[in-house]
């Protein structure tokens, strides 16, 4: 032990060089302990018992909220946007009225939207394809040949947004998408061969 010194040394000696047994100052063992306690404390709160979105999560989630109301606003047109859409009560409530419009679309796909002179628009089963731009796009554009009007020339581009996301509104972001080539009207006499014809009838 040196005299000169308070801390005792070290028993060992490398190259001749021996050291002082320092304690650490308490400031710093504060800081160490005070991590080591925050660090469980955050773990625990955040990792194992999940009572709150971690920040990192928490800002992504933010910054994704963020975009998607950017994208509302400036009218950017996609299928997220659309299947945002799809769930504000507004929209679909506007899109609603513009499908049930009697000289609208619910002539052709009846009010409960399981089809008649048009195609069921509820189930799985899509002519021209399932997602928010697809419905979007055969709204817009119509199938001509087959009865279905292209809308673009009776409706706004934001009414068709509306009506799209109405039409949404009964299905589910990634659901199951089934591409058929056509639709059989409920009750029309599938395509079969001519039936023998039926004796006539006694007078
Ligand atoms: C005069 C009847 C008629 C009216 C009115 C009508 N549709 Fe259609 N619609 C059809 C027919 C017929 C088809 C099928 C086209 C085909 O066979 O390719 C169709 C297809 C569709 C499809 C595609 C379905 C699929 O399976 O891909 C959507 C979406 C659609 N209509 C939405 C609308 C909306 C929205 C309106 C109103 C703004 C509307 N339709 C009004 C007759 C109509």
């Amino acid at each position: 032990m040196n005299k000169d010194h308070e801390d005792p040394l070290r028993p060992h000696t490398y190259d001749g060089i021996q050291e002082y047994d320092k304690r650490l100052p308490n400031w710093w063992l504060t800081t160490l302990w005070g991590a080591v306690v925050f660090a469980l404390i955050y773990w625990i709160y955040y990792h194992e018992l999940d009572l709150a979105k971690a920040p990192d999560v928490a800002v992504m989630d933010e910054i994704a909220a963020a975009k998607s109301e950017a994208a509302k606003k400036s009218g950017v047109l996609n299928d997220e946007t659309l299947w945002k859409l799809s769930q504000d009560p507004a929209t679909v409530a506007a899109g609603k009225a513009i499908f049930m419009d009697p000289t609208k679309c619910v002539v052709c796909h009846l009010p409960t939207l399981l089809g008649m002179i048009g195609p069921n628009l509820v189930d799985k089963e899509w002519i021209h394809g399932g997602t928010p731009m697809e419905v979007m796009n055969v709204v817009t554009e119509g199938v001509p040949a087959k009865g279905m009007v292209p809308w673009k020339t009776q409706l706004t581009q934001e009414q068709i947004k509306q009506v799209t996301a109405f039409i949404m509104s009964h299905h589910k972001q990634g659901e199951e998408i089934i591409k058929v080539s056509g639709w059989t009207m409920p009750g029309a006499a599938p395509v079969q061969p001519a039936p023998a014809p039926a004796p006539a009838a006694p007078q």
